[in-house]
């Protein structure tokens, strides 16, 4: 048996999944890693953090692999999308990296709008200058840090970094690039146009290439730290959502997928780069060959409920927190939950607003908030599916990964709050499985990604919609989009007193 490496450079951590010839993850490994926030909306990482925990976590699946090593024949990767790496002549690390849910940039993305027009810029990037995109975190650097932004050679994502320190190899994958603001997503090529017009030296910019080519092998120094051998192949990989959208078979017209992770994604497979949405949702380069996809983002997903376990629930573990939520009904009597602990996405592209508990009474348990969290991320997510439906897409089946698939409560919610049938399949790894299938393709196993989901894609559940419960969150999810009309105002007098 031959097996790969699919490793997901997340927000939280890193997690390593050891993949079979026939889809099966035989051994996981999640390293975690520290997030910095010195100031409310700032987020950033150090990138050496993530290559020393990559490096352990690959060291311990080879240790308790029980395998011969060469059996492991090749590693592909996904990762966190937007974060600004900036490297100098030698390829060091200049600072930290500013990170996709960082939301300092507010005053950058309108230079860019100025600079660019908003009419071009969507034209081009098939994206709206948001203050998580890398553009934005580049100009505040040149802006802010002027001396240290002369010694840039070249600037790259998180895990393009990662891949560097174990290939010697740099370069940049056309999913992950779409998410710069600087990338022509329908040429699949750096935009002369933008860089000029927003005074970007093009040159800074790294060579691209499509997920699933191979860059090389790992270097020696990697060799010996991982006991991995030299002859492991690498291969590029993609933006995260990308990767999720492979490793859950999102691989061709009409399939949804539903991601719950820090952040939540909902996104479609598009065919082509020539979809108008407006803006209303991201529009980036898929993982698979000559693709594309069609995004909302929930900015605190996953990290709503993290922050409210960390904060208010003194519990180890997610289990034992979503215990009570079954016994809690429809609507969490009367509570309702905003997610906008860093701002927002789609569909309110809003730094500054914040979160809202809505309705507490003094009857109210733990397990009312926990299921009021849950129910808030799954409308914010609804928020998505509903800019789909208005511009004419079916969306009747979601594929559901990521921490929000580990949970059938959850899954049922999805079920009744998107009024569309949830699949949950056996692995809900999504980005990792993707990065695992990149790299199996790659090493000749299939020959594509669609025979590649054929043989390593399970379904293990599905989750009909509840027809009394859809009506009851129709009517929530009324209430729930009248909260952040409400709240615009509060949050911003609000703002002026946040360190
Ligand atoms: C997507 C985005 C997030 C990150 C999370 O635009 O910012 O989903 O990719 O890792």
């Amino acid at each position: 048996m031959k097996y790969v490496i699919g490793i997901d450079l997340g927000t939280s951590a890193v997690k390593i999944l050891l993949v079979n010839q026939l889809g099966k993850v035989v051994n996981e490994v999640s390293k975690s890693y520290k997030l910095i926030q010195p100031q409310s909306g700032y987020s950033e990482q150090s990138p050496l953090d993530w290559v020393e925990q990559t490096v352990a976590g690959i060291r311990k699946i080879v240790q308790e692999f029980n395998g011969q090593p060469s059996k492991i024949e090749g590693i592909s990767f996904s990762g966190q999308m937007h974060g600004l790496v900036l490297l100098d002549k030698n390829n060091d690390i200049l600072r930290n990296a500013i990170l996709w849910n960082d939301t300092r940039t507010t005053k950058e993305c309108i230079k860019i709008n100025e600079s660019v027009g908003k009419e071009r810029l969507l034209k081009i990037t098939k994206n709206s200058a948001l203050e998580g995109f890398t553009l934005p975190k580049l100009l505040w650097v040149k802006d802010h840090e002027p001396e240290l932004f002369k010694r840039v050679k070249t600037f790259v994502l998180p895990k393009d970094y990662v891949r560097y320190k174990l290939t010697g190899k740099l370069h940049m994958d056309f999913s992950d690039a779409a998410g710069t603001l600087l990338f022509d997503v329908g040429k699949k090529e750096w935009s002369q146009d933008i860089c000029e017009l927003v005074e970007i030296n093009p040159d800074i910019c790294p060579p691209l290439i499509a997920s699933h080519k191979e860059v090389g092998f790992i270097t020696s120094t990697i060799a010996k730290a991982t006991g991995l051998l030299e002859t492991t192949r690498v291969f590029a990989g993609g933006a995260d959502n990308a990767c999720g959208a492979i490793g859950s078979g999102i691989l061709e017209d009409g399939r949804t997928l539903c991601s719950i992770g820090t952040s939540g994604v909902v996104l479609s497979y598009e065919q082509s780069a020539n979809k108008d949405f407006e803006g209303k949702v991201h529009y980036f380069n898929h993982g698979a060959p000559n693709a594309y996809y069609t995004m909302g983002v929930t900015l605190s997903a996953g990290h709503s409920l993290t922050w409210f376990k960390e904060t208010f629930a003194k519990i180890e573990s997610f289990d034992e927190l979503l215990n009570g939520v079954k016994t809690v009904p429809v609507g969490s009597n009367g509570l309702l939950f905003t997610p906008y602990l860093m701002g927002e996405r789609t569909p309110h592209a809003n730094s500054k607003i914040r979160a809202s508990f809505i309705g507490i009474d003094s009857s109210h348990k733990l397990q009312d908030f926990v299921r009021s969290v849950l129910e808030g991320i799954t409308f914010s997510l609804n928020e998505s599916i509903s800019i789909f439906r208005e511009n004419g897409k079916t969306v009747d089946t979601i594929v559901s990964i990521g921490g929000g698939a580990r949970n059938d409560v959850w899954l049922q919610m999805q079920a009744d709050i998107f009024n569309a049938k949830i699949i949950k399949l056996s692995s809900e790894q999504g980005p990792g499985m993707g990065a695992a299938m990149l790299a199996a393709c790659g090493c000749g196993w299939f020959e594509s990604l669609k025979e590649c989901a054929n043989v390593f894609l399970k379904e293990d559940k599905i989750f009909a919609p509840n027809k009394v419960n859809v009506v009851k969150y129709k009517k929530l999810f009324k209430i729930y989009r009248n909260v952040y009309e409400s709240t615009i105002h509060l949050n911003e007098e609000l703002a002026k007193f946040r360190t």
